[in-house]
């Protein structure tokens, strides 16, 4: 079964258990309970975070958006020397989790790594969330992107704890930012099995992220998208909706993943509106990924045939393992 943000298929959980210090982790467990229940939460505005101008920001930047994955490992080294003279600077943080975040989730790009490698990035990645967690206490996105990979992981090592714990921190970002969050619960779902009630979830989650993105719940018969484009806004939590700054294609990749959300539900023709929703606007004709989708909309029966069958082998990809991350964010 293919996991969202990485993929560990030649990973044995009782070895990357020893070699990655999972145990270690759980002794900070704690410190994120904090992150999880503190506080009532209230509605968050990414636009106000931070400034990214440190010129180790702007390389990551620069790599993500032009989709130059070789650059990576570069990107990495600079935020840590930079780290290395401002220890507990929050962006910088932030930023060093998300590069490792970058490397682990598009790893199929250069597959000839070797695995510790990718056990460390899987290390980095979540020791930096907590890190960011604690440091950008007001950004209600961290816990979503850190309940990923600890729900992720979990699962992989069957740690019911560290399940938990994902869990709760996925919670605490659709509470605060609800607008982010469904996102969240459809990645952290959508891969579970077909009957379950956590398959469910994602489901809901989908509808629930359309929602509350517009101002009046969208007609789930025929979730047609068109009659709302005109609601986009660069203002507020609704900014995370829609294309932007950070994420040029942010709507193209959120009904990619929708139309494989519905796929993988065996619901075909909502599968379809969700997949052509990607072309309601503009800027598909110039994403760099309508060949990836024009695919699925072309193969849909046929993937939708491996996802409903009783064989979970033969399940087609959801997130591509070589553009999880710059689907969105590449210009
Ligand atoms: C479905 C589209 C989509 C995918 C896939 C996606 N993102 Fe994002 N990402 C977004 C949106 C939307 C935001 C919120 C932008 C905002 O807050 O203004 C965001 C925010 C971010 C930010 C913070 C930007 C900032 O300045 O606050 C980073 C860094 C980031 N994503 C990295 C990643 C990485 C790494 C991956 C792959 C693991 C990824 N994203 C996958 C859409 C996406």
């Amino acid at each position: 079964m293919s996991s969202v943000f990485w993929h560990a298929s030649s990973m044995t959980g009782a070895r990357v258990l020893a070699q990655a210090g999972l145990m270690k982790w759980q002794a900070v467990l704690p410190i994120l309970l904090l992150c999880a229940c503190d506080g009532s939460p209230s509605g968050s505005d990414p636009t106000s975070i931070g400034s990214a101008e440190h010129p180790a920001i702007v390389a990551f930047w620069d790599a993500f958006h032009a989709s130059d994955y070789a650059a990576i490992d570069g990107v990495i080294d600079g935020i840590s020397a930079a780290r290395a003279l401002s220890p507990d600077d929050p962006d910088l943080e932030f930023f060093s989790a998300h590069a490792h975040l970058w490397r682990l989730a598009e790893w199929a790009r250069a597959p000839e790594r070797p695995e510790a490698s990718q056990i460390a990035a899987l290390r980095e990645a979540v020791t930096g969330f907590r890190r960011a967690a604690q440091l950008r206490p007001d950004d209600a996105r961290v816990p979503c992107w850190l309940g990923l990979l600890e729900l992720q992981t979990g699962r992989q090592f069957a740690d019911p704890e560290l399940i938990a714990q994902g869990i709760a921190n996925l919670e605490y970002t659709t509470a605060a930012f609800p607008e982010f969050g469904h996102f969240c619960e459809i990645l952290a779902y959508w891969d579970q099995p077909r009957d379950s009630a956590d398959f469910a979830k994602a489901v809901e989650a989908g509808w629930k992220s359309i929602d509350v993105c517009l101002e009046a719940p969208i007609d789930r018969n025929d979730p047609n998208v068109g009659p709302y484009l005109d609601q986009a806004t660069q203002q507020g939590p609704r900014s995370v909706c829609w294309n932007g700054g950070a994420a040029p294609h942010n709507e193209e990749g959120y009904w990619l993943v929708m139309g494989d959300l519905f796929t993988r539900a065996g619901e075909a023709a909502l599968a379809r509106r969700m997949y052509n929703n990607a072309k309601a606007r503009d800027s598909y004709l110039g994403w760099q990924f309508k060949g990836l989708l024009e695919d699925r909309l072309q193969r849909l029966d046929e993937r939708m045939a491996a996802f409903t069958d009783t064989d979970t082998e033969n399940d087609p990809e959801l997130l591509p393992g070589n553009a999880g991350c710059v689907l969105c964010h590449a210009r």
